[in-house]
């Protein structure tokens, strides 16, 4: 991740540029990796830094620390966010919590669930997402993900009839997201945007998650799915945006 050039880069500049919103702050990053994230915020000027690691990274996150002489600044908790106890609350949280359609990862409720740990008047980093759809129309990506199907057309597989699969076969690699970029030209109608406010957001709204839509098209033709893709802002003294990869499904 760390070396998804893009990503770091923007995290980096959203960190540094504000870094009024950082300076003699006591900071939490949750799920820390190897704690690049944490080192930014030092950079910046924190004054502390709780990096909660749940996977065994934690370990190497700890060497980084050590061997960049940060120990007294950056204080590595291995273990899961919802079960980390903090030893006092904190000005700013930042994290790397987004999956494909924002939500996938399940890693938001983690970033949300960890506001408990949050001064009232403290902050986010990302602060919120937008996340937009529209309907598209991609015959050749249709076709690509149909013919894939055809492996259960076979009625003699080693001597066994799989076509009676075939349907359920469709359905099942239908209903999986095809994550990639694409072209905004294939999109048929004007895009309809949902905000997740982090700092307002609760876990157990992620539960279960509603987006009320109604396109109005731009062009005609056959729809063969809906394309989803979202951008988080850092609103410190000074505002960045993330735009993330799109996918569509
Ligand atoms: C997308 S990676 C980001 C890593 C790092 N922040 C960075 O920017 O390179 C998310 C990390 O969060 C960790 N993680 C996921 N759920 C967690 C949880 N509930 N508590 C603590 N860490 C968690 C994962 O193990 C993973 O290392």
């Amino acid at each position: 991740m760390m070396q998804d050039f893009m990503r770091t880069a923007t995290y980096h500049r959203a960190i540094l540029q504000n870094h009024s919103d950082f300076r003699d702050k006591v900071v939490l990053d949750v799920g820390c990796g190897l704690g690049i994230l944490s080192f930014f915020a030092v950079q910046a000027g924190t004054k502390k830094v709780y990096a909660v690691e749940a996977s065994s990274v934690a370990q190497y996150a700890e060497i980084l620390v050590k061997n960049n002489q940060l120990s007294d600044k950056i204080i590595v908790l291995p273990g899961k966010m919802e079960e980390i106890s903090l030893p006092e609350a904190v000005d700013v949280i930042i994290s790397e919590p987004m999956g494909y359609m924002l939500f996938n990862e399940r890693m938001l409720e983690s970033y949300l669930h960890s506001k408990k740990w949050l001064k009232s008047n403290g902050t986010m980093f990302p602060t919120f997402s937008d996340i937009h759809l529209a309907p598209f129309s991609d015959e050749q990506l249709y076709m690509e993900h149909y013919s894939r199907a055809n492996f259960w057309y076979q009625q003699c597989f080693y001597g066994v009839n799989l076509s009676s699969l075939r349907g359920a076969a469709i359905d099942e690699y239908f209903r999986q997201p095809i994550v990639d970029t694409f072209d905004v030209r294939i999109l048929m109608a004007r895009t309809i945007k949902y905000t997740v406010n982090f700092l307002d957001a609760k876990e157990e709204d992620l539960h279960r998650v509603e987006i009320p839509f109604v396109f109005q098209m731009v062009q005609s033709g056959l729809i063969h799915g809906l394309a989803f893709w979202f951008d988080v802002a850092f609103v410190g003294s000074l505002y960045v945006l993330l735009p993330s990869p799109c996918s569509s499904g």
